[in-house]
């Protein structure tokens, strides 16, 4: 290596490093599954909606341009969209979102970017921003969509919509399942 390369290979480095330090990171708080279409479809994947073609969309995640962003999943073809506040595109390989006995999601209505209660986290974007999951009524469908608290809207774009930035739609929560009642707690009369 001459000097210059090195130079230019230290500044590639150091970018990453700033990269992996300022956003694109995963949120582990809940169970995602590495999957692509060649993979058998978990079995309890998060449904989220539906798209233009009438297709159910569960709910995915992927990283793309070191953004974590929420993505929509048909369980039939695996096939997978996903957009940020400006860009829209298709992935090949994501993680799934899926439940179990103790832990359950479910859509609330929220608004203007207010922050709900155990909302999901996909991860951060590269300003480092928490990103969540959104969803709305919008061409045609019930789509998932990407959350920014700080823009107070939900972006979808799916294929070649046009953006919307929604300022009403519904955000993904966890909600904990009790686990079963101890036999102390069984009506016996
Ligand atoms: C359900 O998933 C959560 C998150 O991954 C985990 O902490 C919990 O232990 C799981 N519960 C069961 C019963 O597997």
């Amino acid at each position: 290596m001459n000097s210059s390369t090195k130079l230019f290979a230290c500044a590639l480095i150091a970018a990453q490093l700033l990269v992996a330090v300022h956003g694109g990171v995963f949120d582990f708080t809940d169970r995602w599954v590495d999957s692509d279409k060649a993979k058998p479809f978990p079995e309890n994947a998060v449904l989220g909606g539906y798209d233009s073609e009438g297709y159910e969309n569960y709910v995915g995640r992927i990283i793309a341009a070191s953004s974590v962003l929420p993505a929509r999943v048909r369980a039939e073809t695996g096939y997978a969209t996903y957009n940020s506040d400006s860009v829209s595109n298709q992935a090949n390989s994501y993680d799934l979102l899926v439940s179990n006995e103790t832990l359950s999601y479910e859509w609330v209505r929220s608004f203007d970017g207010f922050r709900e209660k155990n909302p999901v986290s996909v991860g951060t974007s590269v300003t480092n921003e928490r990103v969540y999951i959104c969803r709305a009524r919008t061409d045609g469908g019930l789509f998932i969509g990407t959350l920014y608290l700080s823009q107070r809207a939900c972006f979808i774009r799916y294929e070649n919509w046009p953006m919307r930035r929604l300022t009403k739609y519904e955000v993904l929560v966890r909600k904990l399942i009790p686990a079963p009642s101890s036999t102390f707690e069984v009506q016996v009369n």
